[in-house]
């Protein structure tokens, strides 16, 4: 099974980059040569993690990242995005580690040598524990830290990054993190996810004046996920929750960055569950971006509660991914545009949009033709969305591997290619080779 775009296709011009995706914790292993993280203590937790398992050894990449940085290029991507473990590169006192920082220039060459542009991410979710026990995000101080790491490490890399991102998706950081707890630290209080959010904002606006001094030849931005908001029904009061679905996990994130507020929303909180927030911080949480990164998996359906508030449905539409995510293509070209139309956007890559899949090896091979299917359709989304007018640069499929999928452990895999975590081999999966014939074709 194949994709195929049109010849005169957008995502085929010059210019337009493809590339594959992971981060930290769910790849590294080597738990070892790094500082414990909050998913470290998180896993340790019974019942955190569906299938009881860590990221101690994960894909073992540290110490496979070479036949690893062979697997990317022979897929012939023009990218390779990634991030760094805070723990692995900075010690508790602040000083480098540069056994750690070591490996990322080792990995930072080597894509250099195969032309493979690197999109680096400071901030994957794996906050080092030290911090954690000093308040993590909660502590306004873990802001500043993240600067200095910044600072640290963009001078170490020198000018062998493309792109800088300063976080993922700092609503999982936050709302999953802090108000669902199911990603570490695990907790349930909306005024601690509202504080967290903001201090991960505030975080990036100061990273952002960092990577703005030490690295102002990379593109520098942020990564946010987004999911379109539906209403379960027509009537008002969905349409009311699905819209304050939108201004709690969407628009929370990227009004401040684009405009220096928050949503509406914000002040119909009650006061007790408002966030601390300093005067001048939305100005620095304002810095101009060089791109802005969107993660894209599926849609979400909300309802009115009796609390006045919003819960989300269920999907009740299929197909569904092996997460129980409903496939929903358009919803990509949809969000892609409402943004567009809302702000002026800088540049958009699309930084992660992929399935889990129930896969199994037959003759070692995996004929995953659901998730071709899927990449088919989101490329065909994206592409619309360009032609409607957006400028996107580039498109990241998540995930280059099979990994470990946060709460959901090592069960639901993502890869494009197939991880057998007995022996670590890699197997392309079908749709490796359908992306690997895609990008070849240009
Ligand atoms: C995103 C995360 C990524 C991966 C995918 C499936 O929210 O950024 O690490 O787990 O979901």
């Amino acid at each position: 099974m194949k994709l195929s775009l049109a010849a005169n296709s957008a995502l085929l011009k010059p210019g337009f980059m493809f590339g594959v995706a992971t981060a930290s914790f769910q790849i590294e292993g080597a738990a070892d040569s790094r500082l414990p993280c909050i998913w470290d203590t998180f896993c340790a937790e019974p019942g955190r993690i569906k299938d009881g398992s860590n990221g101690l050894v994960a894909c073992d990449h540290v110490n496979r990242w070479r036949e690893d940085v062979e697997l990317i290029a022979a897929l012939g991507v023009d990218a390779y995005r990634f991030s760094i473990a805070w723990g692995r590169v900075i010690n508790i006192d602040g000083s480098i580690n540069s056994a750690g920082v070591n490996f990322y220039q080792q990995l930072l060459d080597e894509l250099a040598k195969r032309n493979i542009k690197a999109f680096v991410t400071l901030y994957h979710w794996d906050l080092p524990q030290y911090l954690q026990d000093n308040g993590g995000w909660l502590n306004r101080t873990t802001a500043y830290k993240f600067a200095e790491y910044a600072d640290v490490i963009t001078k170490a890399f020198g000018n062998r990054v493309y792109s800088y991102a300063t976080l993922n998706e700092p609503f999982c950081s936050a709302y999953l993190s802090y108000e669902a707890g199911i990603h570490a630290p695990g907790i349930q209080n909306r005024k601690q996810g509202r504080q967290v959010a903001h201090h991960l904002l505030l975080a990036h606006g100061l990273a952002m004046q960092v990577l703005k001094k030490n690295a102002p030849q990379a593109k520098n931005g942020i990564v946010l996920n987004f999911s379109p908001c539906h209403p379960a029904s027509n009537i008002d009061a969905d349409i009311r929750a699905a819209k304050m679905a939108d201004e709690y996990h969407n628009q929370w994130y990227i009004q401040p960055l684009l405009e220096g507020c928050y949503p509406d929303l914000l002040s119909q909180l009650p006061a007790s569950d408002q966030p601390d927030i300093t005067e001048g911080d939305l100005t620095i949480i304002a810095q101009p971006l060089d791109f802005l990164g969107v993660n894209y998996y599926t849609r979400t359906v909300y309802r009115a509660n009796d609390k006045g508030w919003f819960s989300d449905v269920p999907p009740t539409r299929q197909p569904l991914t092996d997460m129980g995510w409903e496939i929903y293509p358009q919803g990509l070209t949809e969000i892609l545009l409402a943004m567009h139309n809302r702000y002026t956007l800088p540049p958009v890559y699309i930084t992660e949009n992929g399935a889990a899949m129930p896969d199994t090896l037959q003759q070692g091979q995996i004929n995953d033709y659901a998730r071709i299917a899927y990449f088919q359709q989101h490329l065909q989304a994206t592409e619309n969305a360009i032609n409607a007018g957006m400028r996107i640069d580039g498109y990241f499929a998540w995930s280059l591997m099979d990994n470990f999928e946060w709460a959901e452990g090592y069960v639901k895999r993502f890869g494009i290619v197939y991880v057998d975590y007995t022996t670590q081999q890699r197997t392309l999966k079908a749709s490796a080779v359908a992306l690997r014939d895609l990008f070849a074709e240009r």
